[in-house]
């Protein structure tokens, strides 16, 4: 008995050895990397960081990666010379977070020649020929947009408002962005459907803070009589709060004015324990390790589905608890 024991020891070191041995062999060394260029468009919010951390964990060279990432800071014209940039350099695949929609035809024409793979994340394009491109993969952005507004409408009623002249003040993010034009949607055409809701205004502001804050200050300063916030993403919400603050109006669970907001990024689901924030929307950022599934798939030649929705949920106070936001990844 002793003696099998040993024997199996001695096939399990040896196991041991060669599994070791393996495992060093195939660590990729510098060309065998496979070499990826990622258009992001941008750093506005905290969601497009936490995008970005994801992309850069899961591409990394320890699971056989060279990303080679550039920052277009919001301008298309940076995305489309990046993107040239890489089909020069050859690089293996792109992956591209395109700024808004349209304007990628050329471009994509351009990669599909030089035989170079090109995975769209997070927003979509718009292209006749959506051979252009191998997958897409993000939000659902409509159904975002539809739950917001069906909230709305319940939340309103609750309230024992649903005949009340509601007048909402709608932030904008980036114009011609997916996020933007299906966040956007439902709630122009619930506006069009109900008489006794109206825009008190829409504003672009460009999905961050900063002008988020500008334009609601501004607008309180003419009209501070609003009913609702419906923000397109956090941290265009975090600045209209600061508005709303210094022009002394209450907001939130127990306040005045109602705020919605996209994306339920942890500040903003903390904001929305404390009541601060009425519902939280929520668009995951996370996409770093589906990006590298689909790359896995696509380089074992399975087939690969051409549109991927991430499942999301949103969040009133009711629904959460610290521990939750607390084991947040973002
Ligand atoms: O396209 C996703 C949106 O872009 C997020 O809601 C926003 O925060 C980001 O900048």
């Amino acid at each position: 008995m002793r003696a099998e024991i040993r024997l199996l020891a001695a096939l399990l070191a040896l196991l041991c050895l060669t599994g070791c041995a393996v495992r060093q062999t195939t660590e990729p060394q510098e060309g065998e990397l496979l070499v990826v260029g990622f258009s992001q468009l941008g750093s506005e919010s905290s969601w497009r960081l936490a995008n970005t951390a994801s992309m850069t964990a899961a591409l990394s060279r320890e699971k056989g990666y060279e990303l080679l990432l550039e920052n277009a800071k919001q301008k298309q014209d940076n995305q489309l010379a990046a993107v040239r940039n890489f089909i020069l350099q050859g690089v293996d695949l792109i992956v591209i977070a395109p700024v808004a929609e349209t304007g990628w035809e050329s471009v994509l024409q351009e990669a599909k020649e030089a035989q170079i793979p090109v995975i769209i994340m997070d927003r979509e394009v718009a292209v006749e020929d959506e051979n252009l491109y191998l997958s897409s993969i993000g939000s659902d952005f409509l159904r975002e947009g539809e739950r917001a507004v069906e909230w709305l409408s319940g939340e309103l009623e609750r309230r024992g408002r649903g005949e009340d002249e509601i007048r909402i003040l709608h932030l904008q993010g980036t114009y011609g962005a997916t996020s933007q034009l299906m966040r956007t949607k439902p709630i122009e055409d619930v506006v069009r459907e109900k008489s006794n809701w109206s825009f008190a205004a829409q504003f672009p502001a460009d999905y961050t803070e900063a002008k988020g804050y500008e334009v609601v200050r501004d607008y309180l300063r003419v009209d501070p009589d609003i009913d609702v916030i419906y923000s397109e993403n956090d941290n265009m919400t975090f600045g209209a709060m600061r508005a709303l603050d210094e022009a002394g109006l209450s907001y939130g669970a127990d306040g005045d004015v109602i705020l919605i907001s996209f994306d339920a990024v942890r500040k903003a689901l903390q904001y929305c324990l404390e009541g601060r924030i009425n519902l939280c929307v929520e668009c995951n950022p996370l996409h770093g390790p589906r990006v590298e599934e689909l790359i896995r798939q696509y380089e074992e030649g399975q087939s690969i589905p051409k549109h991927i929705y991430v499942e999301e949920l949103i969040f009133t106070r009711d629904d959460l608890t610290q521990e939750l936001i607390d084991s947040r990844e973002y």
